[in-house]
């Protein structure tokens, strides 16, 4: 009852009200900002997690435009049922260099966090071109159009560069070859020592069945198939993984 009172006070009176408000906020906020001072100890260092080429970069550029993110989270739970389906539960890491990261928490479709390797690039690009064609049940859309559109990304290096500016260490000689790798991972007759060099583990071919031309679809199987591979689980030891510093 006397709270009530008390209730009232605050809720007539504009000054305490807006006192009262401010605490309350500063309280909140304290909660959650404290705890991000403290992120990079609570992030474990692996191995083999590396900023995305360019091509893999362009990939992910059209999965956020086509919102793949409404049917698909990139986050495997460390739960039995999700590990057992999908392989090793997500680390914070594997995350680091995406700006937004792609968690989601909306799954119609699969988790697509560890879908790189899982399926040949013909079967990508068959699946994205008619889900129904290699999936019989599938409710996802076809994108059909990926194959048709060339890939505009002229501007690779001016990407690379503003993902540096929110931390990802790309450093000056790869952003000064964006436009050469980008064309030399969808090259499967290219050159390609100067690309794996800054990429390690980048997967190079001709990724959409259409050597002659570079599509949106070149650029969103080489997103697909980097996810998840970055860090080598067969030699992973969590109680070894240090904190990063
Ligand atoms: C309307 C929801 C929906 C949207 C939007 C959607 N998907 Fe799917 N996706 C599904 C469903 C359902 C499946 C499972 C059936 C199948 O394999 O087709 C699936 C399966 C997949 C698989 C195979 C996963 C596996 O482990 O077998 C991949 C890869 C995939 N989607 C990629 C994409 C990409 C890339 C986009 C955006 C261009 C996209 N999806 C958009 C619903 C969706």
């Amino acid at each position: 009852m006397s709270l009530i009172k008390h209730h009232a006070k605050i809720e007539t009176n504009v000054l305490l009200l807006t006192v009262g408000i401010l605490l309350t906020v500063i309280a909140g906020g304290l909660v959650e900002i404290v705890p991000l001072f403290t992120i990079k100890s609570t992030i474990e260092r692996v191995e083999g997690v590396r900023p995305y080429s360019p091509l893999e970069l362009a990939g992910r550029n059209i999965y956020l435009r086509e919102g793949c993110y409404n049917c698909h989270s990139q986050m495997i739970r460390p739960f039995r049922d999700e590990v057992e389906r999908y392989g090793h539960y997500s680390l914070a890491a594997e995350s680091i260099y995406d700006h937004p990261f792609q968690w989601g928490s909306k799954r119609t479709g699969p988790d697509l966090a560890r879908v790189g390797g899982k399926y040949s690039d013909e079967w990508h690009a068959r699946h994205l071109i008619d889900p129904r064609s290699v999936v019989a049940e599938s409710i996802m859309p076809g994108y059909p159009h990926l194959a048709r559109r060339d890939l505009a990304f002229d501007d690779a290096a001016d990407h690379l560069k503003t993902l540096r500016v929110v931390g990802v260490p790309y450093s000056d000689a790869q952003i000064a070859q964006a436009g050469e790798h980008l064309a030399a991972q969808a090259d499967p007759w290219g050159d390609h020592d100067a690309l794996t060099e800054a990429y390690p583990g980048a997967k190079v071919g001709d990724f959409d069945g259409d050597p002659e031309r570079l599509t949106e679809m070149d650029a969103l199987i080489a997103y697909l198939q980097v996810l998840g591979t970055m860090v080598d689980f067969s030699d992973f030891d969590p109680a070894r993984a240090g904190a990063l510093r």
